[in-house]
């Protein structure tokens, strides 16, 4: 058995989802740990399409346990809309799906704060999902915050509309409307009852499980450079977004987490605001955005693109120790002469290789590129890495040596059955020894391969 983690390694967007439902097959129960509603994890296969946001990508695999965790914050109405949907896609359920009786509660009041800044922050915007979730954490830092449990106790009523009040003396004064307390009220009691058959104490429930032998799999939302510690801030998320956010938002302690996996796209994209050094604004930006179908998943907002930025790249790897990489989306690179990844940063004359701790550095960074020639065939749904045309090769190696880390899983189109599944030694003890299913999944009809 194995615990892992599974971590974005940019700024979100690099095909987590993907990777969680191709991984389950070795797992026995997925985690969601931070973030909430603002994650948009896409998943594909066979002739399926899922876009998730809170509920974990493992829910697709019938026999897998999912959790959400107590650093999540959760909007129930999303909740609803998105367990109705999947409802209606024909999946079940309701004996395998735990909230955290101590994730928060998204408050509608929180979005309409959200976008009441967001509109008066003019051209200093985030740029933000506009889901409310800055507010959530805030008031749950603060200790205003209503928590998934106490809906079922006596005495949260007073404090919603103690924060209703407050909220909405700021959301005037920023120039919105704030909504009517009675409909908040309404809104909030019509949860309760939806909501009491799957909260439940699950960071005991997590626990047991892995004493029980289980395995399980945290699935980040967002991305390390979204990070509210160790990200571009102040254009970041607000939760950990990092590695170390499986421990403190889902109660499993760092001893019992076997290590992490990395989803990195093999080129960069960033939605909202802030600091990109290989951001392109042009037709190759164009190119990767039409290719990639950079379209946000949660927003519909065209994402930035830009080339791969290992600096960025080995920030994440450093702080989420990550141990093996999921390489994401090179089938975007098939149609290129030349491919470029930033090596380095020029800042005030001089060469850096390290992360720059703030946006003011940040903004003043030039990349500095080495340019590796495309291959220019497809690599849509090879098997093998020995597949793929030498050039492509090549761009996987490079990125494993200049990050000092293996690439596990090669990610060659959207949908479970196009994926390379390596034999490569940490994604065989991040996966529990379970290899061979992961292999059986991605090759879907096509003959199990191995390499
Ligand atoms: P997440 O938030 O990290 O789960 O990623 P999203 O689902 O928001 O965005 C990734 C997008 O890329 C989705 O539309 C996926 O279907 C798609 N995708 C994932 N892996 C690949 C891949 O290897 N190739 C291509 N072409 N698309 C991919
Ligand atoms: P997944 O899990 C990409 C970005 C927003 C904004 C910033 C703050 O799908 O990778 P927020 O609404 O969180 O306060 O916005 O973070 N952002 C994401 N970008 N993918 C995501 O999630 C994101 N979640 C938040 O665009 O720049
Ligand atoms: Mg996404």
């Amino acid at each position: 058995m194995a615990n892992t983690i599974i971590n974005g390694m940019q700024w979100g967007d690099e095909g987590k989802g993907k990777i969680v439902d191709l991984l389950c097959p070795a797992f026995d129960a997925v985690v969601r740990y931070q973030g909430g509603d603002n994650a948009g994890h896409t998943v594909k296969f066979e002739d399926r399409h899922f876009a998730l946001h809170l509920v974990p990508s493992g829910i697709l695999h019938p026999e897998t346990l999912c959790v959400l965790g107590s650093g999540m914050v959760i909007n129930p109405d999303t909740l609803f809309r998105e367990l109705d949907g999947l409802t209606e896609a024909g999946v079940d359920f309701e004996d395998r799906f735990f909230i955290s009786k101590r994730a928060h509660v998204v408050l509608p009041i929180y979005p309409v704060l959200d976008q009441a800044r967001e509109a008066a922050m003019g051209k200093a915007q985030i740029g933000t999902t506009a889901r409310g979730i800055g507010p959530a954490y805030e008031s749950k830092i603060t200790r205003f915050g209503v928590r998934m449990g106490d809906l079922l106790a006596s005495g949260w009523e007073s404090r919603v509309e103690d924060q209703v009040e407050r909220l909405g003396r700021e959301i005037v004064a920023l120039g919105g409307e704030a909504p009517v307390e009675h409909e908040v009220m309404a809104r909030c009691r019509d949860w309760v009852e939806r909501l009491r058959p799957y909260l439940a104490e699950t960071e005991s429930l997590l626990n047991g499980w892995i004493v029980d032998g289980k395995s399980l799999l945290f699935e980040g939302a967002q991305g390390a450079l979204l990070d509210v510690d160790h990200g571009t801030y102040p254009y970041v998320t607000s939760s950990s977004s990092t590695a170390g956010g499986a421990c403190t938002g889902s109660g499993v302690p760092p001893t019992s987490i076997d290590g992490v996996i990395g989803v990195l796209k093999a080129y960069t994209t960033r939605v909202g605001g802030g600091p990109f050094a290989t951001e392109l604004e042009d037709a190759m930006g164009e190119h990767l955005r039409e290719r990639g179908n950079e379209f946000g998943t949660t927003t519909g907002r065209p994402r930035r693109c830009g080339w791969l930025d290992l600096v960025a790249a080995g920030h994440a790897r450093m702080l989420s120790g990550v141990d093996s990489i999921a390489l994401t989306k090179l089938d975007v690179l098939d149609e290129l002469d030349e491919i470029r990844v930033c090596v380095g940063y020029r800042l005030e004359g001089e060469i850096v290789k390290s992360f720059p701790p703030s946006v003011d550095l940040l903004e003043k960074v030039e990349p500095v590129y080495e340019s590796l020639p495309g291959w220019k065939q497809t690599t849509v749904g090879a098997l093998l890495l020995s597949d793929l045309p030498q050039a492509a090769q090549d761009y996987v190696s490079f990125i494993e040596e200049w990050l000092e880390a293996g690439v596990g899983i090669v990610s060659t189109g959207p949908r479970r059955e196009e994926t390379i599944v390596r034999d490569e030694e940490n994604l065989s003890r991040l996966t529990g020894g379970r290899l061979s299913d992961i292999v059986e999944a991605a090759a879907g009809n096509k003959a199990p391969a191995r390499n």
